[in-house]
């Protein structure tokens, strides 16, 4: 199974006076395109899909990943509004139409893909409270034989100087750690926030962390090579063994970003 991952868009509203509404919207348009081209059996979305949490700026979100032919899978992250982002993909009938979290099972692929909502509103950190700790352990117990990879957005293990203490209260972040490491069904944990790319081993599986789409926020990313080129993940799933995670980086055939000056693209 090949999954993509695209991550921390953190789109503009077409009408925002910031200068770079229209680069962060270019590297989601064409990073979508490329997905396409490489043919996934689905798309996971870890967060950060919009920089306000604001209706237009869903709207013009909806309007990015509308040529996506996989199947998509958002998660929220500490951008979103939840709310907001229920209302925008009200079809997308994965996402639970009520409560307090956008967390969910997804069971029509060869690996069951689980997201796990770690946001709060108007709470930067990262959050996994004791009712999402009893949802995510009851989850994945009805199939503890199931290749299941995990996504959400914040990454629950530090990343050296750039990420620490990522969550509210670190007994969260150890608590989604024990829940896993009973769990050996899952695969890998996917995940956003840091804008810089990671993989390592963690509670018992492999953990992954990709760069934001958005080039203007991205970090961690040799920018000779890679300047103006959105970059996004492709995963593939050999089922309980491994997971193998190639950096895919778009090319730019418009030209439209390319080496020239970013904030100049930006207008
Ligand atoms: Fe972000």
């Amino acid at each position: 199974m090949l999954i993509a991952q695209i991550s921390d868009t953190h789109i503009l509203a077409p009408a925002s006076d910031q200068p770079t509404a229209e680069l962060r919207a270019e590297c989601l348009r064409r990073a979508v395109a490329d997905i396409n081209g490489q043919k996934p059996d689905a798309v996971v979305f870890t967060g950060d899909t919009t920089q306000h949490g604001s209706p237009e700026e869903y709207a013009l979100l909806r309007e990015l990943l509308a040529p996506l032919a996989a199947p998509l899978y958002l998660v929220p992250g500490n951008r979103d509004d939840k709310d907001t982002l229920r209302v925008a993909f009200s079809d997308h009938p994965y996402l639970p139409g009520s409560g307090n979290f956008l967390h969910y099972a997804v069971e029509e692929h060869s690996v069951r893909l689980v997201a796990i909502d770690s946001t709060s509103p108007r709470e930067r950190k990262g959050r996994f409270c004791a009712r999402r700790q009893a949802w995510l352990d009851e989850v994945l117990s009805e199939q503890p034989e199931r290749p299941t990879l995990l996504f959400i957005h914040h990454p629950p293990f530090d990343v050296g100087d750039h990420y620490v203490g990522g969550y509210r209260r670190p007994e969260e972040a150890a608590a989604l750690a024990d829940i896993v490491g009973r769990h050996p069904q899952v695969i890998g944990l996917l995940c956003g926030h840091v804008h810089w790319p990671v993989e390592i081993r963690w509670a018992g599986t492999e953990a992954r962390i990709m760069p934001s789409i958005a080039v203007d926020v991205r970090k961690g990313i040799d920018e000779t090579e890679a300047k103006g080129r959105p970059i996004y993940f492709l995963h593939r799933l050999l089922g309980a063994i491994a997971i193998v995670s190639d950096t895919r980086m778009v090319s730019d055939p418009t030209g439209k970003i390319g080496d020239s000056d970013l904030k100049c693209q930006a207008r």
